[in-house]
């Protein structure tokens, strides 16, 4: 038997004011985006913003639904997005965050399951790390410098071979 060791490092900064200007600015999109939720339901609107290798910035947001398994996160929304609006355009950033209007919105959000999964797609499609900045609408800044690393032992296309 062997043990095998995962572990990642990442950046914590106390706000957005440690960040440079390129990624403050994606962040505060991020954060503005959030006001697109259509979060009737869970009333947690998140928004993300992705700088595109080509340099654009394309914004996503949450997107729910009555019947609450057709609800799409914003990641989802976003890598769609970019899928269908840019075609094979890699994603340099992505920045996170939410709003949560039953509480706080001060520690940084972290993609769920689903989402990460779809990251790791993205990446591999690209050949492209994703960083990503992950916040809320005040408070700590995680910055991962890439997707993967938060879905370590992860299904990919190479199992189907
Ligand atoms: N949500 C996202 O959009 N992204 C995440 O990373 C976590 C959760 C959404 C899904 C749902 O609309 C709401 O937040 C509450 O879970």
């Amino acid at each position: 038997m062997k043990q095998k060791e995962v572990h990642f490092i990442y950046e914590v900064y106390q706000s957005i004011k440690g960040l440079n200007k390129v990624d403050a600015n994606l962040l505060e999109t991020a954060r503005s985006i959030t006001a697109t939720a259509y979060a009737p339901y869970s009333n947690f609107q998140v928004g993300a913003a992705a700088l595109l290798a080509n340099g654009e910035i394309v914004n996503g947001s949450n997107q729910e639904n009555a019947s609450f398994p057709v609800g799409l996160c914003a990641e989802r929304v976003l890598i769609s997005a970019i899928s269908s609006f840019h075609p094979n355009t890699a994603i340099h950033t992505m920045a996170i965050s939410y709003h949560n209007l039953n509480g706080e919105s001060n520690h940084p959000i972290s993609p769920c399951g689903i989402c990460r999964q779809s990251l790791l797609e993205y990446e591999s499609r690209l050949q492209h790390p994703i960083r990503l900045i992950m916040s809320g609408m005040e408070g700590k800044v995680f910055i991962i410098p890439n997707a993967a690393m938060l879905l370590p032992l992860s299904f990919t296309s190479d199992d189907l071979l």
